[in-house]
């Protein structure tokens, strides 16, 4: 009886609680106790004309009646599905994605996903999944991008069409960096690269745990792999966030199409070249937080596109000459929390900023040497321009770059009028006029 009347205590507590929230769960509620407090809780959003139902991280245990039909993307990561049953979405007619990526996923029935004409993009990615066919994939003819990465796949004869499947030449977005946990031979290995016809065939796969140069090639997951540290969405930009994961280094296989990377908070401590050649499509990357001391100078090769740069709180004390030259479109850099030397080293700095007025930056102050630390680092530029003698400049010529080429910087207060030059070009100790 006591345990009854608590009971009933912790429920009108809980109602209290809920009804002081008011608006519209609560009218909801009113109606059915638990399952729609859930579809109260999701949000629909219209963004360019497309509705977008956010249901993530809810707690769901599965796709819940009552959900609006009409919506274009369908968020459900981050719950506790376990079981995809047949037309568990069937209704939902104009859908394009799914996300169901981090959820508890070990079955999807062959008829999951009928009904979806239109969807183009399904991630599955993070889940339970040790086997599925092809056949759960042909009701959805559209299908563009499919993430099946970090589920334990059993390697063998039942997921044969699916491999098959992922390994067709035009499906180039399907099924990549999903890698097999057993069987043993296998794990490691990518289902995009694995050999078909061993699926299937017993006399083979033993062939190939015999071959002393086959068994070298189950490599144990690489461990610096983005896609099995990070988590990746597609909505409503694709964006991987690697924040907090202990990398040391950028991570290998960050995939093609990502548009925001978060590297944050990490103890990544030099960035080597060409670390980000093949994002192209990178709009925004986040490196602060790290323990960055050096960057080399084609670290930033191909970013065309790279809009922001977040370098703050690391160990950056200079930019070596050039680390800054591909990246064309960059409007906002982050450089605060570093320890900036304020000597010659740092006017390539100022130099670049100065050449591209479009691009805000922040947080570049001088920590040393004593006689400038707090300065602006501009500030602590214009005076060296406006002391420095003539033998100074000459006698004390910083390092040139490997072209051989002098820092054209202090060209930079001259050239003003005469519009941007090239940034390496031959002008050697053109640099003695003074103000
Ligand atoms: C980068 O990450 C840090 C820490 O996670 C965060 O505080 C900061 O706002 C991020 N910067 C950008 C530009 O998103
Ligand atoms: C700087 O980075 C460290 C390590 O990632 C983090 O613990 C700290 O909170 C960051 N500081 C700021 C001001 O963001």
């Amino acid at each position: 009886m006591r345990l009854l009347c608590g009971l009933l205590l912790l429920c009108l507590v809980v109602w209290a609680a809920e009804a002081r929230k008011g608006g519209r769960a609560r009218r909801v509620r009113s109606r059915d106790h638990t399952t729609k407090r859930f579809a109260a809780d999701c949000k629909e959003t219209l963004v360019n004309g497309e509705k977008y139902f956010d249901c993530q991280e809810r707690h769901l245990t599965a796709v819940l009646l009552g959900w609006p039909e009409d919506i274009h993307h369908l968020l459900l990561a981050r719950n506790r599905i376990q079981v995809l049953r047949d037309n568990t979405f069937s209704h939902f007619r104009n859908l394009k994605s799914l996300d169901l990526q981090q959820n508890e996923i070990s079955r999807i029935d062959d008829g999951a996903f009928d009904g979806l004409s239109k969807l183009t993009t399904l991630l599955l990615q993070h889940n339970r999944l040790q086997v599925a066919s092809e056949g759960m994939l042909i009701p959805m003819p559209q299908l563009k991008y499919l993430r099946l990465h970090d589920n334990p796949w059993r390697c063998d004869c039942q997921l044969d069409s699916l491999v098959r499947f992922i390994q067709v030449p035009s499906n180039r977005n399907i099924g990549n960096y999903a890698r097999c946990a057993e069987p043993r031979e296998f794990s490691g290995r990518q289902l995009k690269k694995l050999d078909a016809e061993m699926l299937c065939s017993p006399e083979q796969e033993k062939e190939a745990i015999l071959d002393p140069e086959n068994q070298q090639l189950p490599a144990p997951q690489k461990k610096s792999d983005a896609t099995s540290l990070c988590h990746t969405y597609m909505h409503p930009v694709p964006r991987m966030d690697c924040r907090n994961r202990d990398l040391k280094t950028v991570p290998a296989d960050i995939p093609l199409d990502i548009v925001k990377l978060d590297l944050s908070r990490n103890t990544i401590k030099q960035l080597r070249q060409k670390e980000f050649v093949n994002v192209k499509e990178l709009k925004l990357l986040n490196l602060s937080g790290n323990s960055l001391e050096s960057i080399d100078t084609a670290a930033f090769t191909g970013l065309l596109y790279l809009g922001e740069l977040d370098l703050s709180n690391n160990s950056l004390r200079y930019f070596q000459y050039g680390v800054l030259e591909d990246l064309y479109f960059l409007k906002r850099l982050s450089l605060g929390d570093n320890p900036w030397i304020c000597d010659y080293n740092i006017h390539y700095l100022i130099y670049w900023l100065k050449h591209h007025p479009d691009v805000s930056h922040t947080g570049l102050v001088c920590s040393e040497p004593e006689e400038f630390r707090g300065w602006p680092v501009e500030n602590y530029v214009k005076t060296y321009n406006a002391e420095c003698p003539k033998d100074k400049q000459l006698g004390n010529l910083p390092d040139t770059d490997l072209a051989g080429n002098t820092p054209l910087e202090l060209t930079a207060e001259i050239d003003e009028e005469e519009g941007p030059r090239p940034y390496r070009g031959h002008k050697k100790f053109e640099i003695i006029r003074l103000n």
